[in-house]
């Protein structure tokens, strides 16, 4: 009895030491091949209306999916309406302010997609993002790369199951690397994905403490830019009406690309986890190759998404085809 007890607990450990690699493993491009062959079309086809319509689609969809994968994996988690009983992912504090365009590109994507009797209800919501993600970064002339399909929707979502787990803008590298570890996402995969702050804008809070009181011998942060200073100054003076927001890269907040990393170089990283990517001995040199080299990033920044993508997959019983990316069936 006792040694059955044991060899069930062997069993147990083994199911769970392996179940993140055949959950990936399920995970494949074409997997809607024959359910709903057009679904990438569609979703494309209106990622693009929606950002002719509001630039912000772009930033808000990318850090929609972030968040998403960060907090109990790639589940579409995030889209869940908070109800009476339930406060949801979406409406903890940390959540993702600004990122209401992204809800609604999946929404109306989702609507596409069940507009094509064949498809209805056969694409999750999960999936919905992460291919709207992909799109938003080439509208934003980022690389292209093909996105693994297959997630299902997840069956929970929490506010507080957000705690602890999205990365802060007073993060230094060891809290980062901690944080994406926990993702199975390397030092390398985390500066490629903080890289996503070429694009989208942030308010005048989360750099507050940055330019008027860092600490008690500097008001300011000596790691930031003179200059870059009196601009961040000067858009967020120190009464700044809450709403105000700045770019997140003040040279092409609008393009996709390694001006991320030229700016970090030059002390103009708006947050602090983002010049720590500099200044920390251990993260500099990626920096400074991806700086200099735009494909080199690119090809880094697409592993990266590839992998983020892969985080806490539900397969099976663990998740289902949402009708409603906002509810649970
Ligand atoms: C974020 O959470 C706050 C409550 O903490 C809520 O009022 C707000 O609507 C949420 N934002 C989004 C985009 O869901
Ligand atoms: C304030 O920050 C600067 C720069 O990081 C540092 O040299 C200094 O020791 C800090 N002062 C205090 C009181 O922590």
């Amino acid at each position: 009895m006792a040694r059955f007890g044991l060899v069930l607990a062997m069993a147990l450990c083994l199911t769970i030491s392996v179940f993140p690699d055949t959950t990936t493993a399920q995970l494949k491009p074409n997997f809607y091949g024959k359910s709903c062959p057009n679904v990438e079309a569609i979703v494309k086809k209106v990622v693009q209306q929606k950002v002719k319509e509001t630039f912000v689609t772009i930033p808000a969809t990318l850090r929609l999916f972030f968040h998403d994968c960060f907090v109990n994996g790639c589940d579409a988690s995030v889209l869940i309406q908070s109800t009476p009983n339930n406060k949801a992912e979406k409406d903890h504090p940390d959540n993702v302010s600004l990122a209401g365009d992204g809800f609604d590109v999946v929404i109306k994507a989702k609507k596409a997609i069940d507009a094509i009797p064949s498809c209805r209800n056969k694409v999750s919501c999960a999936d919905i993002l992460a291919l709207a993600t992909r799109d938003v970064i080439v509208a934003a002339k980022g690389p292209s790369y093909k996105v693994e399909l297959g997630r299902r929707d997840g069956l929970v979502s929490t506010a507080a199951s957000v705690n602890g787990n999205l990365p802060g803008p007073n993060d230094n590298v060891d809290k980062l690397n901690k944080l994406f570890a926990k993702n199975k996402l390397t030092q390398d995969d985390m500066i490629a994905l903080s890289a996503a702050h070429t694009l989208g804008f942030a308010h005048c809070s989360k750099v507050a403490n940055r330019i008027y009181n860092f600490n008690r011998t500097h008001p300011v942060d000596p790691t930031i830019n003179k200059a870059y200073v009196k601009e961040l100054q000067a858009a967020c003076p120190k009464k700044v009406d809450p709403r105000i927001a700045i770019n997140m890269d003040p040279v092409t907040p609008r393009t996709f690309d390694n001006i991320y990393f030229k700016n970090l170089q030059q002390g103009k990283g708006l947050f602090t986890s983002d010049q720590v990517l500099f200044t920390d001995r251990r993260s500099r040199p990626t920096v400074d190759a991806w700086a200099k080299s735009s494909p080199a990033f690119n090809a880094a920044f697409v592993k990266a998404m590839t992998k983020l993508g892969r985080v806490g997959v539900k397969v099976g019983r663990n998740g289902n085809i949402r009708r409603d990316c906002g509810a649970f069936n």
